[in-house]
Protein backbone atom coordinates (compact mmCIF):
# COMPACT_ATOMS: atom_id res chain seq x y z
CA UNK A 1 0.00 0.00 0.00
CA UNK A 2 1.23 3.58 -0.64
CA UNK A 3 2.03 5.93 2.19
CA UNK A 4 0.13 8.65 2.52
CA UNK A 5 3.18 10.93 2.96
CA UNK A 6 4.58 9.66 -0.71
CA UNK A 7 3.46 12.33 -3.18
CA UNK A 8 2.51 11.87 -6.97
CA UNK A 9 6.52 11.96 -7.35
CA UNK A 10 6.84 8.45 -5.79
CA UNK A 11 6.45 5.24 -8.37
CA UNK A 12 7.43 2.88 -5.96
CA UNK A 13 5.89 1.54 -2.59
CA UNK A 14 7.61 2.09 0.34
CA UNK A 15 9.32 -1.35 1.96
CA UNK A 16 7.23 -2.96 4.17
CA UNK A 17 10.50 -3.13 6.60
CA UNK A 18 10.70 0.26 5.99
CA UNK A 19 7.42 0.96 6.99
CA UNK A 20 8.18 -0.74 10.25
CA UNK A 21 11.40 0.57 10.48
CA UNK A 22 10.56 4.32 10.26
CA UNK A 23 7.41 4.25 12.26
CA UNK A 24 6.79 6.23 15.37
CA UNK A 25 3.34 6.16 16.21
CA UNK A 26 3.77 3.23 18.97
CA UNK A 27 5.43 5.82 20.91
CA UNK A 28 4.19 9.15 20.03
CA UNK A 29 0.47 8.10 20.11
CA UNK A 30 0.73 9.51 23.64
CA UNK A 31 0.83 13.53 22.00
CA UNK A 32 -2.16 12.39 20.17
CA UNK A 33 -4.30 14.98 22.55
CA UNK A 34 -1.73 17.60 21.89
CA UNK A 35 -1.56 16.85 18.23
CA UNK A 36 -5.50 17.78 17.92
CA UNK A 37 -5.13 20.91 20.22
CA UNK A 38 -2.14 22.46 17.54
CA UNK A 39 -4.75 21.33 14.68
CA UNK A 40 -7.71 23.00 16.19
CA UNK A 41 -5.90 26.12 16.62
CA UNK A 42 -4.46 25.32 13.59
CA UNK A 43 -7.72 25.69 11.92
CA UNK A 44 -9.19 28.27 13.22
CA UNK A 45 -6.56 30.09 12.49
CA UNK A 46 -6.73 29.61 8.86
CA UNK A 47 -10.49 30.36 8.88
CA UNK A 48 -9.60 33.66 10.66
CA UNK A 49 -6.66 34.83 7.50
CA UNK A 50 -9.34 33.18 4.81
CA UNK A 51 -7.67 30.23 3.96
CA UNK A 52 -10.40 28.10 5.39
CA UNK A 53 -14.36 29.02 5.52
CA UNK A 54 -15.16 29.30 8.64
CA UNK A 55 -18.03 26.21 8.46
CA UNK A 56 -15.00 24.11 7.49
CA UNK A 57 -12.99 25.05 10.16
CA UNK A 58 -15.80 23.87 12.21
CA UNK A 59 -16.40 20.80 11.07
CA UNK A 60 -12.49 20.11 11.41
CA UNK A 61 -12.21 21.03 14.87
CA UNK A 62 -15.65 19.18 15.99
CA UNK A 63 -14.46 16.21 13.93
CA UNK A 64 -11.14 16.06 15.63
CA UNK A 65 -12.74 16.03 19.08
CA UNK A 66 -14.39 12.76 17.50
CA UNK A 67 -11.05 11.30 16.74
CA UNK A 68 -9.53 11.97 19.74
CA UNK A 69 -12.66 10.25 21.78
CA UNK A 70 -11.81 7.33 19.30
CA UNK A 71 -8.05 7.22 19.95
CA UNK A 72 -8.25 7.72 23.76
CA UNK A 73 -10.82 4.54 23.86
CA UNK A 74 -8.37 2.75 21.96
CA UNK A 75 -11.09 2.76 19.03
CA UNK A 76 -9.04 3.92 15.86
CA UNK A 77 -6.72 0.98 14.62
CA UNK A 78 -3.35 2.15 14.56
CA UNK A 79 -1.33 0.97 10.69
CA UNK A 80 2.21 1.40 10.74
CA UNK A 81 1.78 2.41 6.93
CA UNK A 82 0.48 5.62 8.78
CA UNK A 83 3.50 5.99 10.09
CA UNK A 84 2.80 8.47 13.22
CA UNK A 85 0.49 9.81 15.28
CA UNK A 86 0.24 13.17 12.68
CA UNK A 87 -0.39 11.11 10.09
CA UNK A 88 -2.95 9.21 12.08
CA UNK A 89 -5.07 11.75 12.53
CA UNK A 90 -4.80 13.69 9.41
CA UNK A 91 -6.04 10.46 7.71
CA UNK A 92 -8.64 10.36 9.62
CA UNK A 93 -10.01 13.71 9.10
CA UNK A 94 -9.87 13.25 5.93
CA UNK A 95 -11.99 9.69 5.80
CA UNK A 96 -14.17 11.81 7.34
CA UNK A 97 -13.86 15.12 5.76
CA UNK A 98 -12.65 13.89 2.13
CA UNK A 99 -11.38 17.51 0.63
CA UNK A 100 -11.90 19.76 3.24
CA UNK A 101 -10.07 17.49 5.73
CA UNK A 102 -7.32 17.31 2.53
CA UNK A 103 -7.00 21.65 3.54
CA UNK A 104 -6.19 20.92 7.33
CA UNK A 105 -2.31 20.45 6.90
CA UNK A 106 -2.14 24.13 4.85
CA UNK A 107 0.65 26.49 6.07
CA UNK A 108 2.23 23.15 8.22
CA UNK A 109 4.37 20.76 7.89
CA UNK A 110 5.07 17.42 10.21
CA UNK A 111 8.32 19.85 11.13
CA UNK A 112 6.50 22.46 13.33
CA UNK A 113 3.89 20.54 13.88
CA UNK A 114 5.60 17.48 15.91
CA UNK A 115 7.85 20.16 17.69
CA UNK A 116 4.82 22.52 18.91
CA UNK A 117 2.74 18.76 19.82
CA UNK A 118 6.22 17.99 21.71
CA UNK A 119 6.38 21.64 23.39
CA UNK A 120 3.10 21.14 24.63
CA UNK A 121 3.15 18.00 25.63
CA UNK A 122 6.92 18.69 27.72
CA UNK A 123 4.61 21.49 29.44
CA UNK A 124 2.10 19.32 30.66
CA UNK A 125 4.61 17.02 32.00
CA UNK A 126 7.00 19.50 33.60
CA UNK A 127 3.50 21.02 35.38
CA UNK A 128 3.12 17.25 36.67
CA UNK A 129 6.66 16.82 37.71
CA UNK A 130 6.57 20.19 39.24
CA UNK A 131 3.45 18.96 41.46
CA UNK A 132 5.16 15.58 42.81
CA UNK A 133 8.17 17.63 43.35
CA UNK A 134 5.83 19.61 46.09
CA UNK A 135 4.39 16.69 47.46
CA UNK A 136 8.20 15.00 48.02
CA UNK A 137 8.64 18.89 49.81
CA UNK A 138 6.04 18.37 51.62
CA UNK A 139 6.60 14.61 53.15
CA UNK A 140 9.61 16.10 54.07
CA UNK A 141 8.81 18.82 56.15
CA UNK A 142 5.66 17.51 57.28
CA UNK A 143 8.20 15.25 59.23
CA UNK A 144 9.90 18.05 60.46
CA UNK A 145 7.23 18.78 63.85
CA UNK A 146 7.42 14.93 64.82
CA UNK A 147 11.09 14.50 64.48
CA UNK A 148 12.27 17.85 66.13
CA UNK A 149 14.13 16.95 68.96
CA UNK A 150 15.71 13.82 67.28
CA UNK A 151 19.47 14.48 66.88
CA UNK A 152 21.34 12.41 64.08
CA UNK A 153 25.19 11.90 63.41
CA UNK A 154 25.50 13.64 59.42
CA UNK A 155 28.49 11.75 58.30
CA UNK A 156 31.65 13.22 55.61
CA UNK A 157 33.02 10.28 53.90
CA UNK A 158 31.04 8.23 55.48
CA UNK A 159 32.21 8.58 58.56
CA UNK A 160 30.80 10.48 61.39
CA UNK A 161 31.33 14.33 61.43
CA UNK A 162 28.95 16.23 63.55
CA UNK A 163 25.17 16.08 64.94
CA UNK A 164 22.24 17.66 63.14
CA UNK A 165 18.87 17.73 63.79
CA UNK A 166 16.83 15.36 61.84
CA UNK A 167 14.77 18.36 60.49
CA UNK A 168 18.10 19.93 59.16
CA UNK A 169 18.35 16.40 56.83
CA UNK A 170 14.73 16.55 55.54
CA UNK A 171 15.24 20.61 54.53
CA UNK A 172 18.63 19.41 53.05
CA UNK A 173 16.58 17.39 50.66
CA UNK A 174 14.05 20.46 50.27
CA UNK A 175 16.45 22.59 49.40
CA UNK A 176 18.12 20.13 46.35
CA UNK A 177 14.35 19.55 45.04
CA UNK A 178 13.61 23.12 45.00
CA UNK A 179 16.87 23.98 42.95
CA UNK A 180 14.86 21.06 40.70
CA UNK A 181 11.72 22.84 40.94
CA UNK A 182 13.53 25.99 39.63
CA UNK A 183 14.91 24.70 36.90
CA UNK A 184 12.00 23.19 35.95
CA UNK A 185 10.06 26.18 35.20
CA UNK A 186 12.96 28.00 33.87
CA UNK A 187 13.21 25.21 31.25
CA UNK A 188 9.39 25.52 30.72
CA UNK A 189 9.54 29.60 30.57
CA UNK A 190 11.82 28.96 27.49
CA UNK A 191 10.20 26.03 25.60
CA UNK A 192 6.82 28.06 26.37
CA UNK A 193 7.35 29.71 22.52
CA UNK A 194 5.21 28.27 19.26
CA UNK A 195 6.57 25.98 16.74
CA UNK A 196 3.76 26.23 15.04
CA UNK A 197 3.88 27.84 11.33
CA UNK A 198 7.88 27.30 10.76
CA UNK A 199 6.14 25.24 8.67
CA UNK A 200 8.97 22.73 6.87
CA UNK A 201 11.74 25.09 7.76
CA UNK A 202 11.39 28.66 6.19
CA UNK A 203 8.20 29.96 7.11
CA UNK A 204 5.60 30.17 3.93
CA UNK A 205 4.17 32.48 1.37
CA UNK A 206 0.75 31.76 2.83
CA UNK A 207 -1.00 34.72 4.85
CA UNK A 208 -0.58 32.99 8.27
CA UNK A 209 -1.17 34.44 11.78
CA UNK A 210 1.45 32.78 13.78
CA UNK A 211 0.93 34.82 17.11
CA UNK A 212 -3.26 33.96 16.58
CA UNK A 213 -2.17 30.27 17.01
CA UNK A 214 0.55 30.40 19.59
CA UNK A 215 -1.90 32.48 22.07
CA UNK A 216 -4.79 30.31 21.70
CA UNK A 217 -2.20 27.16 22.70
CA UNK A 218 -0.90 29.46 25.56
CA UNK A 219 2.61 30.11 24.21
CA UNK A 220 4.23 33.31 25.44
CA UNK A 221 5.80 33.85 22.53
CA UNK A 222 6.27 32.61 19.07
CA UNK A 223 10.04 31.51 17.72
CA UNK A 224 11.19 34.51 15.36
CA UNK A 225 13.47 32.36 13.41
CA UNK A 226 11.32 29.71 11.59
CA UNK A 227 14.93 27.66 10.09
CA UNK A 228 16.28 27.16 14.05
CA UNK A 229 12.93 26.14 15.77
CA UNK A 230 12.62 23.72 13.25
CA UNK A 231 15.72 22.01 13.97
CA UNK A 232 15.50 23.42 17.37
CA UNK A 233 14.97 20.29 20.51
CA UNK A 234 17.31 22.07 23.02
CA UNK A 235 14.17 22.04 25.41
CA UNK A 236 14.35 18.38 25.05
CA UNK A 237 17.91 18.08 26.47
CA UNK A 238 17.09 20.73 28.90
CA UNK A 239 13.91 18.91 30.01
CA UNK A 240 16.36 15.56 30.05
CA UNK A 241 19.01 17.09 32.26
CA UNK A 242 16.52 18.47 34.22
CA UNK A 243 15.02 14.98 35.08
CA UNK A 244 18.78 13.52 35.40
CA UNK A 245 19.05 15.92 38.21
CA UNK A 246 16.41 15.06 40.28
CA UNK A 247 16.78 11.48 39.49
CA UNK A 248 19.98 11.59 40.78
CA UNK A 249 18.68 13.67 43.76
CA UNK A 250 16.39 10.48 44.47
CA UNK A 251 19.09 8.85 43.79
CA UNK A 252 21.25 9.59 46.61
CA UNK A 253 18.01 9.93 49.08
CA UNK A 254 17.71 6.03 47.76
CA UNK A 255 20.98 5.17 48.90
CA UNK A 256 21.12 6.74 52.33
CA UNK A 257 18.08 5.89 53.38
CA UNK A 258 18.80 2.16 52.07
CA UNK A 259 21.70 2.33 54.46
CA UNK A 260 20.20 3.75 57.28
CA UNK A 261 17.40 0.84 56.99
CA UNK A 262 20.27 -1.62 57.92
CA UNK A 263 20.82 -3.93 60.54
CA UNK A 264 24.40 -2.06 60.82
CA UNK A 265 22.81 1.47 60.71
CA UNK A 266 19.61 0.56 61.93
CA UNK A 267 18.20 4.12 62.04
CA UNK A 268 14.83 3.98 59.81
CA UNK A 269 12.38 1.69 60.14
CA UNK A 270 10.99 1.48 55.77
CA UNK A 271 7.15 0.78 55.95
CA UNK A 272 6.97 -2.86 54.37
CA UNK A 273 4.65 -2.05 51.86
CA UNK A 274 7.41 -0.48 49.86
CA UNK A 275 9.71 -3.99 50.64
CA UNK A 276 9.58 -6.83 49.31
CA UNK A 277 10.82 -10.64 49.96
CA UNK A 278 13.01 -13.10 48.75
CA UNK A 279 12.31 -16.22 46.93
CA UNK A 280 14.73 -18.47 49.01
CA UNK A 281 15.67 -16.68 52.77
CA UNK A 282 12.08 -15.87 54.49
CA UNK A 283 13.23 -13.37 56.90
CA UNK A 284 14.31 -10.77 54.08
CA UNK A 285 12.89 -7.60 53.99
CA UNK A 286 14.96 -5.46 51.14
CA UNK A 287 14.06 -2.59 50.38
CA UNK A 288 13.39 -2.66 46.70
CA UNK A 289 11.60 0.33 45.87
CA UNK A 290 14.68 2.75 47.35
CA UNK A 291 16.95 0.27 45.31
CA UNK A 292 14.63 0.83 42.35
CA UNK A 293 15.00 4.22 42.67
CA UNK A 294 18.66 4.55 42.73
CA UNK A 295 18.87 2.02 39.39
CA UNK A 296 16.17 4.46 37.70
CA UNK A 297 18.63 6.45 37.82
CA UNK A 298 20.51 5.23 36.02
CA UNK A 299 18.18 4.93 32.80
CA UNK A 300 17.51 8.31 32.83
CA UNK A 301 21.06 9.37 32.71
CA UNK A 302 21.71 7.17 30.09
CA UNK A 303 18.57 9.33 27.73
CA UNK A 304 20.25 12.29 28.88
CA UNK A 305 23.58 10.85 26.91
CA UNK A 306 21.36 9.33 23.99
CA UNK A 307 19.60 12.88 23.82
CA UNK A 308 23.17 14.97 23.74
CA UNK A 309 24.73 12.21 21.09
CA UNK A 310 21.29 12.74 18.85
CA UNK A 311 22.07 16.26 18.47
CA UNK A 312 25.33 16.50 18.05
CA UNK A 313 26.32 17.33 14.47
CA UNK A 314 22.99 17.26 13.36
CA UNK A 315 22.60 19.67 9.72
CA UNK A 316 20.22 22.42 9.62
CA UNK A 317 17.27 21.51 9.58
CA UNK A 318 14.90 18.75 10.19
CA UNK A 319 15.68 15.32 10.01
CA UNK A 320 14.24 12.36 10.61
CA UNK A 321 17.08 11.55 13.41
CA UNK A 322 14.78 14.08 15.39
CA UNK A 323 11.93 11.75 15.52
CA UNK A 324 14.55 9.36 18.04
CA UNK A 325 13.85 12.13 20.73
CA UNK A 326 10.76 10.61 22.32
CA UNK A 327 11.72 7.66 23.69
CA UNK A 328 14.23 8.65 25.71
CA UNK A 329 12.44 11.78 26.53
CA UNK A 330 9.07 9.98 27.48
CA UNK A 331 10.98 7.76 29.21
CA UNK A 332 12.93 9.87 31.69
CA UNK A 333 9.55 11.73 32.21
CA UNK A 334 8.05 8.34 33.11
CA UNK A 335 10.40 7.16 35.41
CA UNK A 336 10.90 10.20 37.06
CA UNK A 337 7.48 10.72 37.81
CA UNK A 338 6.80 7.13 38.95
CA UNK A 339 9.94 7.45 41.46
CA UNK A 340 8.99 11.12 42.56
CA UNK A 341 5.33 9.74 43.43
CA UNK A 342 6.53 6.27 45.33
CA UNK A 343 8.92 8.46 46.89
CA UNK A 344 6.29 10.86 48.81
CA UNK A 345 5.27 8.25 50.56
CA UNK A 346 8.13 6.69 51.82
CA UNK A 347 9.10 9.57 53.21
CA UNK A 348 5.78 10.11 54.87
CA UNK A 349 5.61 6.53 56.21
CA UNK A 350 8.90 5.61 57.65
CA UNK A 351 10.30 6.33 60.64
CA UNK A 352 13.19 6.95 63.10
CA UNK A 353 14.75 4.97 65.33
CA UNK A 354 15.09 7.04 68.37
CA UNK A 355 16.42 4.78 70.68
CA UNK A 356 18.90 3.06 68.53
CA UNK A 357 19.89 6.99 67.30
CA UNK A 358 20.27 7.99 71.33
CA UNK A 359 21.85 5.22 72.15
CA UNK A 360 25.01 5.39 69.39
CA UNK A 361 24.99 9.35 69.72
CA UNK A 362 28.20 9.64 71.52
CA UNK A 363 30.30 7.34 69.79
CA UNK A 364 32.44 8.99 66.73
CA UNK A 365 33.44 11.88 68.86
CA UNK A 366 30.52 13.77 67.21
CA UNK A 367 31.31 16.62 69.59
CA UNK A 368 35.07 17.58 68.95
CA UNK A 369 34.54 20.29 66.38
CA UNK A 370 32.19 21.88 68.75
CA UNK A 371 35.36 21.79 71.41
CA UNK A 372 37.50 23.02 69.26
CA UNK A 373 34.96 26.01 68.35
CA UNK A 374 35.04 26.25 72.34
CA UNK A 375 39.16 26.73 72.41
CA UNK A 376 38.57 29.39 69.64
CA UNK A 377 36.13 31.47 71.29
CA UNK A 378 38.61 31.51 74.72
CA UNK A 379 41.18 33.03 72.23
CA UNK A 380 43.01 29.67 70.75
CA UNK A 381 44.37 29.95 67.60
CA UNK A 382 42.54 27.53 65.13
CA UNK A 383 45.03 25.64 63.70
CA UNK A 384 46.59 24.98 67.58
CA UNK A 385 42.58 23.81 68.86
CA UNK A 386 42.53 21.87 66.07
CA UNK A 387 45.54 19.89 66.69
CA UNK A 388 44.93 19.94 70.89
CA UNK A 389 41.55 18.38 70.45
CA UNK A 390 43.05 15.83 67.90
CA UNK A 391 45.14 14.92 70.65
CA UNK A 392 42.58 14.32 72.98
CA UNK A 393 40.59 12.57 70.69
CA UNK A 394 43.72 9.87 70.38
CA UNK A 395 43.73 9.51 74.41
CA UNK A 396 39.69 8.99 74.55
CA UNK A 397 40.30 6.75 71.35
CA UNK A 398 43.03 4.66 73.05
CA UNK A 399 41.05 4.67 76.49
CA UNK A 400 38.37 3.87 74.31
CA UNK A 401 36.02 6.60 76.30
CA UNK A 402 34.50 9.54 74.69
CA UNK A 403 36.12 13.20 74.91
CA UNK A 404 33.75 13.91 78.41
CA UNK A 405 34.98 10.69 79.87
CA UNK A 406 38.43 11.40 79.34
CA UNK A 407 39.79 12.72 83.25
CA UNK A 408 40.41 15.86 83.41
CA UNK A 409 44.00 15.53 84.36
CA UNK A 410 44.29 14.26 80.37
CA UNK A 411 42.51 18.02 79.38
CA UNK A 412 45.11 19.76 81.98
CA UNK A 413 48.05 17.63 81.02
CA UNK A 414 47.29 18.58 76.76
CA UNK A 415 46.84 22.19 77.38
CA UNK A 416 49.82 22.39 79.71
CA UNK A 417 51.88 20.64 77.27
CA UNK A 418 50.68 23.63 74.76
CA UNK A 419 51.01 26.18 77.29
CA UNK A 420 47.40 27.17 76.85
CA UNK A 421 45.67 28.75 79.95
CA UNK A 422 42.53 26.39 80.49
CA UNK A 423 41.48 24.19 82.78
CA UNK A 424 38.84 20.89 82.36
CA UNK A 425 36.07 23.19 82.91
CA UNK A 426 35.97 23.22 79.38
CA UNK A 427 34.26 19.57 79.22
CA UNK A 428 31.11 21.41 79.78
CA UNK A 429 30.65 22.06 76.23
CA UNK A 430 30.70 18.49 75.09
CA UNK A 431 28.15 16.20 75.04
CA UNK A 432 25.94 15.89 71.65
CA UNK A 433 22.91 17.99 72.62
CA UNK A 434 25.37 20.57 74.07
CA UNK A 435 26.94 20.59 70.45
CA UNK A 436 23.68 20.92 68.91
CA UNK A 437 22.64 23.75 71.15
CA UNK A 438 25.68 25.59 70.49
CA UNK A 439 25.33 25.82 66.81
CA UNK A 440 24.01 29.73 65.53
CA UNK A 441 25.46 30.45 62.20
CA UNK A 442 22.24 31.29 59.59
CA UNK A 443 21.55 27.90 58.10
CA UNK A 444 23.16 25.80 60.56
CA UNK A 445 21.71 23.43 62.74
CA UNK A 446 21.05 24.96 65.43
CA UNK A 447 17.42 24.70 66.98
CA UNK A 448 16.08 28.49 66.17
CA UNK A 449 17.75 28.29 63.29
CA UNK A 450 16.39 24.89 62.35
CA UNK A 451 12.80 26.07 63.32
CA UNK A 452 13.24 29.27 61.00
CA UNK A 453 14.00 27.18 57.99
CA UNK A 454 11.10 25.05 59.29
CA UNK A 455 8.77 28.30 59.28
CA UNK A 456 10.04 28.98 55.63
CA UNK A 457 9.30 25.61 54.22
CA UNK A 458 5.82 25.79 55.97
CA UNK A 459 4.96 28.84 54.19
CA UNK A 460 6.63 28.21 50.98
CA UNK A 461 4.62 24.96 50.92
CA UNK A 462 1.19 26.55 52.40
CA UNK A 463 1.34 24.35 55.45
CA UNK A 464 0.63 26.77 58.00
CA UNK A 465 -2.54 25.63 59.80
CA UNK A 466 -3.02 29.46 61.01
N1 LIG B 1 7.42 11.13 12.93
C1 LIG B 1 8.21 12.28 12.67
C2 LIG B 1 8.95 12.75 13.96
O1 LIG B 1 8.56 12.36 15.01
C3 LIG B 1 7.36 13.38 12.19
C4 LIG B 1 8.05 14.38 11.30
C5 LIG B 1 8.32 13.83 9.97
N2 LIG B 1 8.78 14.87 9.12
C6 LIG B 1 9.37 14.58 7.99
N3 LIG B 1 9.78 15.58 7.28
N4 LIG B 1 9.55 13.35 7.57
O2 LIG B 1 9.91 13.46 13.90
Amino acid sequence: MASPSQSGVFNQPPDPRVQQFTESVQLDRRLYAHDILGSQAHARMLAQVGLLKAEEAKQICDTLDEIGQEIATGKLPLRVELEDIHMHIESALIDRLGDVGRRLHTARSRNDQVATDLRLWARDEIDAVERLLRQLQKAFVGRCEADRDIVIPAYTHWQRAQPVLAPHYWLCYCEKFERDRLRLLDCRRRLNVSSLGAAALAGTSLPIDRHATAMALGFDDVARNSLDVSSDRDFVLELAFVLTLIAEHLSVWAEEWIVWSTSEFNVLRLPQAYCTGSSIMPHKVNPDVLELTRGKSARVVGNLQSLLVLMKGLPLAYNRDLQEDKRPLFDSCDTVRACLELAASIVAESTLNREEIAARLDRGHLDATTLMEALIIRGVPMRTAHHLVGTLVGEANRASVTLAQLPDAVFEKVFAEARVNLDASIKEVLGVANAVAAFQSYGSTGPQEVAKQVRFWQEQLGMTTA
